[in-house]
């Protein structure tokens, strides 16, 4: 596309949400055209307290599915919109409400943390939700005396024990993107750039993760946190190991820094389904509404709406 069929599309997305009385939120792995017409970029957590707080008549969510069931939950008085329906996450697959109320039978006393990533039908199951920008405070809030199932991310789980010291019944899901960051990459990256600060998702592989401990360079931070780590952070070059969406957030907030990806093959094919013209269809065509069934909402928005509370 031209940049200037680019530009008139961008003003077209504009003038159909204004004239529709819609807010457009897009999570920082968008694509950047995307992120550039959005009303709000931000991370897991920053996005259901926008979709939680807005007077908007409607959310056209630029994000995974999970992400837009949470907003219709938060807000069921709005019309939730999402661009494309097949944009799922290979990790809120990991686990189904059936697998959810089986491990609870079987762990009848245990709290249940469930990271945002699961389906209204899992969080329906579910105690407290969290993201990785609050999932330590979340698991914090806890009394230390109980069992706790956390699920459905292994690696987020294992660095909540690291920095909690809870023990933590964990499942064994995981993110096939961020998986496949290899630490052999950052390894070969904090030898080749010795003046770089490595900021690192939970999400990541425990041994990509473990290099953060004991090594002052290296932070593990939500794709939010590493927006406000740049561009507080004094120093000039950063190896971002997440989505590689945020390099372009990144860029933007924190213009003149260095920031270069860890792998660039870390790219999420389900953020990367929604561009500028399903967005642009979305608005126009008033598909595809994202609603969740009010019995299963219900149950599912004090899990969401504590995770929603808790910094
Ligand atoms: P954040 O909450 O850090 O934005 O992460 C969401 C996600 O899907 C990570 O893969
Ligand atoms: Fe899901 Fe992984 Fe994509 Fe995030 S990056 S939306 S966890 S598949």
């Amino acid at each position: 596309m031209s940049l200037a069929t680019l530009a008139t599309m961008q003003d077209e997305v504009k003038a159909l949400a204004r004239e529709r009385d819609a807010v457009i939120l897009a999570h920082n792995y968008q694509v950047p055209e995307v992120q550039d017409v959005a009303d709000y970029v931000g991370d897991s957590l920053g996005l259901s307290r926008q979709a939680a707080a807005t007077q908007a008549s409607a959310i056209v969510f630029c994000g995974v599915h999970f992400m837009a069931e949470t907003a219709a939950i938060l807000s069921p008085d709005k019309t939730v919109l999402i661009p494309d329906l097949d944009a799922g996450c290979s990790l809120a697959a990991s686990i189904t409400a059936d697998q959810l109320r089986a491990w609870k039978a079987e762990n009848p006393d245990a709290v249940v943390v469930s990271y945002v990533n699961t389906t209204a039908d899992v969080k329906a199951e579910t105690d407290y939700c969290c993201t990785s920008g609050n999932a330590k405070a979340v698991i914090e809030a806890i009394p230390a005396d109980r069992e706790i199932l956390f699920l459905p991310d292994l690696y987020l789980g294992l660095w909540l024990e690291r920095v909690t010291g809870r023990r933590l019944k964990i499942w064994m899901g995981e993110c096939h993107v961020h998986a496949g960051i290899r630490p052999a990459d950052i390894v070969r990256w904090q030898e080749e750039a010795p003046d770089a600060e490595f900021l690192v998702h939970p999400e990541c592989g425990c041994a990509s993760q473990c290099m953060a401990f004991g090594n002052e360079r290296t932070h593990i931070l939500s794709t939010e946190g590493m927006v406000k780590f740049a561009k507080s952070s004094p120093k000039n070059r950063f190896l971002v190991a997440t989505e590689v969406g945020i390099l372009h957030r990144l860029a933007k907030e924190a213009p003149g820094k260095r920031f270069e990806p860890v792998s660039e093959e870390a790219l999420c094919r389900y953020m990367k389904m929604i561009t500028l013209e399903k967005l642009r269809d979305s608005l126009r065509d008033w598909k595809h509404v994202v609603a969740v069934e009010p019995e299963t909402a219900a149950r599912a928005r004090l899990a969401i709406e504590r995770m929603v509370a808790i910094a």
